[in-house]
């Protein structure tokens, strides 16, 4: 950056501009075309950077989300306010039968950390303590139906059933499980992704008719979420789906207790306390870092991805896997121009140009800066935000980014990016 100053200013109003743009009445798109309607993560991770705007703002786009939560308690991936044509699959392929259409499937539940950033960053602590504290028993309520529905053998660890879940849909860590996914029978359809963004930057079609498969299987067990885990021949833990859902109950917990609610909070510290221990069995020794299980198959998977990181940000101070995984950062930070990318380099698989096989990811990199800062490594932290900033001030608001080149990938104006620029610039 030549002026930083002015820059932050341009990159601050271009963000604001962005957030404004795709905000349809109460909640946020990612991006027009591409993603038309609200997604669960997006809209958490969007709501910490429309803190930094309007409080007020940040909060409605969680309620908006969580008014879509489901009886069972599972918050969906995707709530279909409003039809649209460009989107594929849409509620139709779900069949889902909610009044307000949602798919049937989750996403990483950063709820309970994105609410704990909303209540101790308050500006206006008067209107934002309530709301949160009316968020709280939802939240639990949430991550109780991942203690059942996704963990029914009280492991500690949760599976995801499909890769759109994980967040990082087409992540090398799903490889070998999703190849045993079957594709009989899933009929003709035309994918709408490839019209928006170049197909050398999106899944294949190999993957595509893989996930559409396993949303006809839990269709046709009539989305009875007590059942899908068992039924699908996808059933992967994920060590950053994990670490974030363990995060969340350490975030929900000390809400809980400073909003006054004690049985909440004594819930969350125990699964908090659960998932922390048993993460340590996703440690793979042979990578250095941690790795996903695949629970079908029950093996680790080999696969050094960012997901095997983020357990940083749920990681006990001084725990003893802390230093490695510093050095694992370490080491792919010098292996590529801009941190992080989404898969190590080093790996024959490793792909820049494709979604989550190895771009950088902002909403990825705050998380693992969030992590870095968690055990005293600030500097480190505040590299990752400084280069997002400037990367975001030459390349523009991409969906994620190439993390040789820096060039901006997948959809543009993104509201997740814009998001993660608002925060980067109050930490850099
Ligand atoms: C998509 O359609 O690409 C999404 O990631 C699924 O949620």
């Amino acid at each position: 950056m030549t002026n930083p100053a002015l820059d932050e200013d341009r990159l601050r109003t271009e963000a604001r501009a962005i957030l404004r743009e795709n905000d349809l009445g109460g909640y946020t798109i990612p991006t027009k075309g591409l993603y038309p309607f609200q997604w669960n993560w997006d809209s958490c991770l969007v709501a910490l950077g429309l803190a930094h705007v309007d409080e007020d703002r940040a909060l409605t786009e969680i309620e908006t989300l969580v008014a879509h939560q489901w009886p069972d308690g599972m918050v969906p991936h995707i709530v279909f306010h409003a039809d649209h044509e460009t989107y594929f699959p849409g509620p139709d392929v779900w069949g889902t039968a909610r009044a307000t259409p949602t798919s049937g499937i989750t996403q990483p539940p950063v709820l309970g950390y994105a609410l704990r950033r909303l209540l101790d960053g308050a500006r206006d602590g008067a209107m934002v303590a309530p709301r949160v504290a009316a968020l709280l028993p939802k939240v639990a309520a949430w991550h109780r139906w991942f203690a059942n529905a996704r963990d029914p053998e009280a492991t500690g660890l949760v599976a995801i059933l499909h890769p759109w879940e994980s967040g990082r849909d087409n992540a090398i860590d799903w490889d070998d499980a999703l190849a045993r996914v079957p594709t009989d029978g899933i009929g003709s359809y035309v994918r709408r992704d490839t019209t928006h963004v170049d197909a050398a930057q999106r899944p294949t079609k190999e993957e595509y008719d893989r996930y559409l498969w396993l949303v006809q299987r839990f269709r046709r067990l009539g989305w009875n979420q007590a059942a899908l885990h068992d039924a699908s021949p996808f059933r992967v833990v994920d060590p950053g789906f994990n670490a974030i859902l363990t995060r969340s109950a350490e975030d929900l917990a000390a809400m809980a207790r400073a909003l006054d609610a004690p049985e909440i909070a004594a819930e969350a510290e125990s699964q908090a306390a659960r998932g922390r221990a048993a993460l340590d069995g996703l440690w793979h020794d042979g990578l250095g870092q941690y790795a996903a299980y695949d629970r079908a198959a029950g093996a680790l998977v080999e696969s050094a991805s960012i997901g095997g990181l983020l357990p940083l940000m749920a990681l006990e101070p001084g725990h003893p896997r802390v230093d490695a995984l510093v050095a694992r950062l370490a080491g792919l930070r010098a292996a590529v121009s801009h941190p992080v990318p989404s898969h190590d380099p080093a790996d024959p698989r490793f792909d820049r140009l494709r979604y989550w096989r190895g771009p950088l990811w902002l909403i990825a990199n705050r998380l693992v800066a969030d992590g870095l800062a968690r055990h005293g490594r600030a500097e480190a932290a505040a590299e990752i935000a400084r280069d997002g900033l400037a990367l975001v001030a030459r390349s523009g608001f991409g969906e994620y980014f190439d993390p040789l080149d820096g060039r901006a990938l997948g959809g543009k104006r993104f509201s997740w990016t814009a998001a993660m620029v608002l925060d980067f610039l109050e930490m850099a």
